[in-house]
């Protein structure tokens, strides 16, 4: 029962945000500005996801919590489905596709020339997520899967370049320089390699394999 709780638990994180929206929809909650409130909140729940995707190693590394580690691809790919979201009420909402207006306002909003390079960061770490692309990229996929981080940097601009008040960005960027330097710092319960045991279970080559 735990164990399908935990297996269940990114899936309640990412899935809560679309509950949140639809009970907003349902309960006439959108504002007199629905787009301006959706894309809003959209972005947010994708900037949200993102930190608690790159939450996942440092708390795996500093507290021992195996199970984090299987959380990271369903956060992130949740991310990136708000990533999209959003865009797609950008674009298709208040701009009505029309792609000359959207390529005006990417190239004169330096805010939105941020976000776009967040999104298209993300666009292929979501597409090679699965197995299979780690298996084929080999240690290129870490690589490019460090990339997260520059997609996070982007966003956190792109949230600061777009509020009049920069307090909340500001908050976000924080707990993303807090997550980088969590990464950087000795693990505090580290197995030393001549105590590890030649052959490694699974789920441990797995883990130090993951750990990005
Ligand atoms: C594809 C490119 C993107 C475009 C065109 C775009 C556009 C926008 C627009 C128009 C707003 C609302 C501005 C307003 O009226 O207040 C916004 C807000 C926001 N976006 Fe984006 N965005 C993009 C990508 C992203 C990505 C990838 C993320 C996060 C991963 C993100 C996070 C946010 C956040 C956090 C806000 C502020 C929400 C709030 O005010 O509470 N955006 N974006």
């Amino acid at each position: 029962m735990k164990s399908v709780l935990l297996r269940l638990f990114p899936h309640l994180i990412g899935l809560l945000p679309l509950a949140l929206l639809s009970s907003d929809a349902l309960g006439n909650r959108l504002t007199v500005n629905p787009i301006q409130y959706l894309t809003q909140r959209t972005g947010w729940f994708a900037l949200a996801l993102l930190l608690a995707t790159l939450a996942c190693t440092p708390l795996n590394r500093w507290f021992g919590w195996k199970q984090v580690i299987r959380w990271r691809r369903p956060l992130g790919l949740y991310s990136f489905g708000y990533a999209c979201l959003h865009l797609g009420m950008f674009a298709g909402l208040d701009y009505g596709l029309d792609l000359s207006l959207i390529a005006q306002e990417v190239v004169e909003k330096r805010y939105i020339i941020a976000g776009f390079g967040a999104f298209l960061i993300l666009f292929p770490l979501a597409f090679t997520s699965t197995t299979g692309w780690q298996r084929r990229l080999k240690h290129w996929w870490k690589r490019l899967h460090r990339l997260v981080y520059l997609a996070a940097f982007l966003a956190v601009v792109h949230y600061l370049w777009l509020s009049k008040d920069p307090r909340p960005a500001l908050i976000a960027g924080s707990v993303l320089v807090v997550l980088l330097l969590a990464r950087r710092m000795p693990a505090r319960r580290r197995v030393q390699p001549s105590l590890r045991h030649p052959d490694m279970t699974t789920t441990q080559a797995g883990q130090s394999r993951h750990d990005t």
